[in-house]
C-alpha cells in the first residue's frame, strides 16, 4: 500500500546544471582565499616567520571551508526548490524515502575522512615548525603582563623595560613571557603568535622578525577593569590616542643596536638601579640595642614586623630571628647567625620572598648595622 507515495525521481539535468554552477562558484572562492590579500581576512600584513605559514593554512582553511559551504548550502536550496510539494501532489503525500545506498554512504565517509587527514597533517607540521623547528639560540627577551601594562627584559638591560619594544629584523628570538599577577595574553597581529601570560608559568614563542615597521601589541585575556587599554588597536576616548597603547618596533640590526645601547644606558641609571653593596666584614662589637631599634622603626618597619615568621608585610616577621626551631635558616639560605644577618642587611636579598635593597640603597652605615643586629638579636 504505497499510493500516496511519490514515485522515484532520478536526479536530471537540473541537478547536474546546479551542481556545474555550484562547482564554479567554489572555484571561485578557492581562487579567491588561495591569492587574496592578507587585509582581506582582517589581519595586517604578515611580518615574521612563520607568520607566513600559518597564513598558508588559514587559506587553506578558508578556500575549502568556502568550498564546502557552497555545496552544503547550495543543495539545500536546490533540493528544497527541486522536490518542493507540487498543486497535483495528493494532499498526504510523502517524499521520496531512501536508505541504505551504500555507494553515497561510502562517499560521504570517505570524502571527509580524507579531508581531515589533510588538514591534521597541515596542523601538526604547522605546529611543529612553531614550537620545534625555530632556532633556539636567538635573542632572549622576556614580556611580562601587568595590570594593565606590558614590560620586556632584555638581556644585559638593568630592569624592565616599559613603553615599546624593540627587536631586530632578521634575527631569531625567543620570546618568555609570563604575568606579574593575573592572566593576560601577549598577542602581535602582524606576527600571527599568541601565547599566554600566565602567573607562575612561562610560555615561549619563536620567531624571527622580517620587516622593520610598528606592529600592535593586544592582550586578548580579560585582565580586569582596564583591559582595554592592553591594545594598541583600540583608540582612547574623545578620538584620543589609548594611553595604555603599547607597539612592537622592528628596527634595522643597526637601529636596534642603537636602541638597546640607550636603554642599557638610561636603565643603568634609573632610580630603581641598586648601587652596588658595601664589601668588606662589618665589625658588630659594640651594636647598641636601643639606636638598632630606632633605625629599624625607621628603614625596616615599613617591610617586616616584629612579630613570628609567618607574619610578612612584604618580608618576614623578624622577632626570633636567631632562634627559631621552624626557620633555622635567614631567607638567602644561611644558618641564622648575627654575621649572616649583618650579610643580608650588607648585601640586600632578592628571591622568593621579594627583593630588600642592600645596605647602600637603604642608607645604612656600618654602626647602623651592628646596631640592627644587636637589636634583632635582643628580640627573643
Ligand atoms: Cu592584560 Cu587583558
Amino acid at each position: 500500500m504505497v499510493e500516496n507515495r511519490a514515485s522515484a525521481v532520478t536526479l536530471g539535468r537540473g541537478f547536474w546544471t546546479a551542481t556545474a554552477v555550484l562547482g564554479i562558484i567554489a572555484i571561485a572562492g578557492i581562487v579567491f582565499w588561495t591569492f587574496a590579500p592578507e587585509t582581506m581576512y582582517m589581519l595586517p600584513n604578515v611580518a615574521a616567520q612563520p607568520g607566513a605559514d600559518i597564513d598558508r593554512l588559514l587559506r587553506f582553511m578558508l578556500a575549502s571551508g568556502t568550498a564546502l559551504y557552497v555545496f552544503v548550502v547550495g543543495y539545500i536550496i536546490y533540493f528544497a526548490v527541486a522536490f518542493r510539494v507540487r498543486k497535483t501532489d495528493a494532499p498526504d503525500a510523502i517524499g521520496v524515502q531512501i536508505h541504505d545506498n551504500h555507494v553515497l554512504e561510502l562517499w560521504w565517509t570517505i570524502i571527509p575522512t580524507l579531508f581531515l587527514v589533510v588538514l591534521s597533517v597541515l596542523s601538526v607540521q604547522i605546529w611543529y615548525n612553531i614550537q620545534l623547528a625555530q632556532p633556539s639560540n636567538g635573542l632572549v627577551v622576556e614580556s611580562l603582563g601587568h595590570q594593565w601594562y606590558f614590560s620586556f627584559r632584555y638581556p644585559q638591560v638593568h630592569g624592565e623595560v616599559t613603553g615599546e619594544m624593540h627587536l631586530p629584523a632578521g634575527q631569531p628570538v625567543v620570546l618568555n613571557v609570563t604575568s606579574a599577577d593575573v592572566i593576560h595574553s601577549f598577542w602581535v597581529p602582524a606576527f600571527r603568535l599568541k601565547a599566554d601570560m600566565v602567573p607562575g608559568l612561562i610560555n615561549t614563542i619563536r620567531f624571527t622578525p622580517t620587516t622593520p615597521g610598528r606592529y600592535p601589541i593586544v592582550c586578548t585575556e580579560f585582565c580586569g577593569t582596564r583591559h582595554g587599554e592592553m591594545s594598541a588597536l583600540i583608540p582612547g576616548e574623545n578620538g584620543q590616542a589609548n594611553p595604555g597603547a603599547q607597539w612592537l618596533v622592528v628596527d634595522t640590526p643597526a637601529d636596534f643596536q642603537k636602541w638597546y645601547h640607550a636603554i642599557q644606558l638610561k636603565n643603568a641609571n634609573a632610580s630603581d638601579a641598586l648601587p652596588t653593596a658595601s664589601t668588606g666584614t662589618v665589625n658588630l662589637a659594640g651594636g647598641d640595642v636601643k639606636l638598632g631599634a630606632t633605625t629599624f622603626q625607621a628603614k625596616c618597619s615599613a617591610c617586616h614586623a616584629i612579630a613570628p615568621f609567618t607574619q610578612r608585610i612584604v618580608g618576614p616577621g623578624l622577632k626570633g630571628l636567631l632562634d627559631d626551631p621552624s626557620h633555622p635558616n635567614l631567607v638567602d639560605g644561611d644558618k641564622a647567625t648575627p654575621d649572616d644577618i649583618a650579610k643580608i642587611l650588607q648585601t640586600g636579598y632578592k628571591g622568593d620572598m621579594g627583593q630588600m635593597p642592600n645596605s647602600v640603597a637603604n642608607g645604612l652605615t656600618d654602626k647602623d648595622i651592628a646596631n640592627l643586629v644587636a637589636y634583632l638579636s635582643s628580640l627573643k
